[in-house]
């Protein structure tokens, strides 16, 4: 490359980084994947160190993205909030760790590793154990005050206990949301704005920069902690992450130690195994040196600390061929494209179908049938198609049409209101009434364990039921003439269902499935009104007057009561004896009100003398993980309830841990 081309591949690398670091940061959309990110920033920096001559201070290789937005009050860090150093090799992370040697005693260089959440990060100033103010990383010197947002995130404690240090401390850590809550408020972003949200990161940034902060508290954020900042840091970071947790942070469980470079990419291996099942996104995992003191001494850059690099997954795509696409109808009756693939092995499962999202996705990717895509498997469950390989494209590719007719009932399709999705407007639409009494029997609705798809589906085509409300009063012998339905089982569904009516207003409400109104806002209505009566009885103006119920939202729910099909159905659940009523508990803060489970060998607890230690310190144990367990404690070898707890969002902790709630460590 001459002096010349080097100098204009410089600049057009770094108006493009430039440009994708102002997206990602102050408008919260990924313009590339981060890989592709990184990658750049490589490239730029070996060319930058070629030609010094080029050199700036202000290039994305020295300088960290900024995400300060105008109307928001600066606050200056009490110290750089820094960007970490990356890489995706092995190599690069054992000479990082040559490095680190150089500076401390190479007999005794200790490593923490975690994993790397990815949501935003955040700092969070307290005085005197009272939380000051929030601030965003800004340009890394000076950053947005979100207090008033980050007031909102329930995992966050506004007080801190006597344990912790008095005076000014900085804690940090970071604010992401789970796969789950960013699913619910994707569906409600769709149909309230028509805008699909990309990623749970990029929901999170852009959650935590709204002016309204009822609208930020519809957003479940979460919250994990990850550093405390003081003058003079002395002792270890694994301490104050055990001093975190015992203030009431919520601090990752996974967590661990390693003294070289084959320690840490054991745990990297191990962590990347267990990607999919955790309930939110991460990128990779972060190495830090454990000690306080040898981290002050290693030093920084003006960009990043040189005593922590985060070694970051690659993202797994493969190249297939697309062989047909079909449309499905969800429950509300939005039709989305599902693209059928050649099956192939994607991160070591059999890919054969990938998500599409809507019909304008295909056009923008300028999908044909035949063709020979990408395919993603990010943080997401569902691989996605990414690109086309327009290079390979066969002679005859054949352009897909959108559906003119909904592909299960024949009604035509409109474009819905939203302007994006295909809908069909066909209330009685087949596919409509299933999915909508599956949302009835799901786990976030009312979570009926043993009724599933094959049933639901069967039990509608016998006649044996029109609506959710219809299973209720299904009698055994009904089931036992199903295929395939075997008199155990056929208890155990009867059971089941039977089970499910005392779950609750909020859960109940959750599944009627009102339009606007998902999990969130059902539970925001239930925790209001308290009983069913009381809320379809609400006038548009009472609806209106709860902070966090916006127009559409009040419409839909004043309309749904207003509904002869909506009064019979209801109907039907009273005589069913469904409780309509709001039973929720919000527990106190200590751990009387706290639910364990426990699962694995705990490394010096037997699991009797564990739960008789929470018992008598006030804590409940039971033997199932659900919704309402606070913590499942897990030891080695935990299986299936670890599983769940993941899937579940619930926190898992480790022995230490527990010792550390209960002051014993
Ligand atoms: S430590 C000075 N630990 O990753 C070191 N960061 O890409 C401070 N992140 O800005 C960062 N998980 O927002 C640290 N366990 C973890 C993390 C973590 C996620 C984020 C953080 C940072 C970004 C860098």
């Amino acid at each position: 490359m001459t002096k010349k081309e080097a100098e204009k591949k410089i600049h057009a690398l770094r108006a493009r980084l430039a440009q994708a670091n102002d997206e990602y940061y102050k408008a919260g959309r990924s313009p590339m994947s981060d890989e592709e990110f990184d990658f750049q920033v490589k490239e730029l920096s070996a060319l930058e160190a070629e030609h010094p001559e080029f050199a700036q201070a202000a290039s994305p290789t020295l300088a960290i993205g900024s995400d300060l937005t105008p109307g928001f009050r600066k606050v200056e860090h009490l110290y750089p909030m820094l960007s970490i150093q990356n890489t995706y090799s092995q190599e690069e992370l054992a000479d990082w760790h040559r490095q680190v040697t150089e500076k401390v005693d190479p007999a005794d260089p200790e490593y923490v590793v975690e994993l790397k959440i990815d949501g935003v990060a955040m700092s969070l100033v307290y005085q005197d154990r009272k939380l000051a103010y929030a601030v965003t990383r800004g340009d890394g010197t000076t950053g947005d005050e979100v207090t008033r947002n980050v007031l909102n995130i329930k995992s966050i404690p506004g007080k801190l206990p006597a344990s912790f240090p008095a005076g000014r401390v900085e804690v940090r850590g970071e604010i992401y949301m789970t796969r789950r809550n960013f699913r619910d408020f994707n569906e409600y972003s769709l149909l309230t704005y028509g805008k699909e949200q990309q990623n749970p990161r990029n929901t999170a940034a852009g959650s935590l920069k709204l002016k309204d902060p009822g609208e930020s508290a519809l957003r479940k954020l979460d919250f994990f902690a990850y550093a405390i900042l003081v003058d003079a840091p002395e002792g270890t970071h694994w301490d104050n992450l055990g001093a975190l947790l015992k203030a009431g942070f919520p601090v990752n469980v996974k967590r661990a130690k390693a003294k070289d470079v084959d320690g840490i990419m054991a745990v990297c291996a191990e962590w990347l195994k267990i990607r999919d099942d955790l309930p939110y996104n991460i990128d990779g995992a972060v190495v830090k040196v454990n000690d306080l003191r040898q981290q002050t001494l290693i030093g920084r850059t003006s960009k990043s600390p040189k005593w922590v690099i985060a070694y970051k997954y690659k993202t797994e795509a493969v190249e297939t061929v697309l062989e047909s696409v079909s449309f499905q109808v969800g429950r509300t009756g939005a039709v989305t494209p599902v693209a059928h693939l050649k099956p192939i092995l994607l991160g070591g499962t059999l890919v054969k179908r990938a998500s599409l999202h809507n019909f304008d996705e295909i056009e923008r990717l300028g999908l044909r049938i035949k063709d020979f895509v990408i395919v993603e498997k990010g943080g997401e469950i569902i691989p996605k198609v990414v690109s086309v390989v327009e290079a390979k494209r066969p002679a005859d590719a054949a352009a897909i049409a959108p559906p003119g007719q909904c592909p299960v009932c024949g009604s035509e399709l409109a474009k819905g209101e939203d302007q994006v999705a295909l809908r069909c407007d066909n209330l009685q639409c087949p596919a409509q009434v299933i999915r909508s009494i599956l949302h009835f029997v799901g786990r976030p609705a009312m979570n009926i364990e043993h009724v599933g798809p094959a049933l639901v589906e069967s039990l509608l085509k016998e006649g044996l039921i029109q609506s959710a409300a219809d299973l209720y009063f299904l009698k055994r012998e009904q089931l036992e003439s199903l295929d395939r339905m075997a008199e155990k089982s056929a208890a155990n569904v009867i059971e089941s269902i039977q089970q499910s009516k005392t779950r609750g207003l909020d859960r109940l409400l959750h599944g009627f499935g009102i339009r606007f109104i998902g999990k969130t806002g059902s539970t925001l209505l239930a925790r209001h009104f308290k009983n069913l009566d009381a809320l379809r009885n609400a006038s548009l103006e009472q609806l209106l007057a709860i902070h966090e119920i916006g127009d559409r939202m009040a419409e839909s729910v004043f309309n749904f009561f207003r509904n002869p099909a909506t009064e019979a159905l209801i109907a039907r659940f009273a005589q069913a004896g469904v409780v309509m009523e709001y039973q929720g508990t919000e527990g106190s803060d200590e751990l009387s009100g706290r639910t364990f489970v426990l699962t694995g060998t705990l490394p010096t607890w037997s699991r009797e003398q564990a739960k008789e230690i929470i018992e008598k310190a006030g804590g409940k144990t039971t033997d199932s993980v659900s919704k309402k367990t606070t913590y499942l404690l897990a030891g080695e070898a935990a299986g299936s309830k670890l599983e769940k707890a993941n899937k579940l969002g619930v926190t898992v902790i480790s022995e230490e841990d527990l010792k550390k709630l209960l002051g014993l460590a």
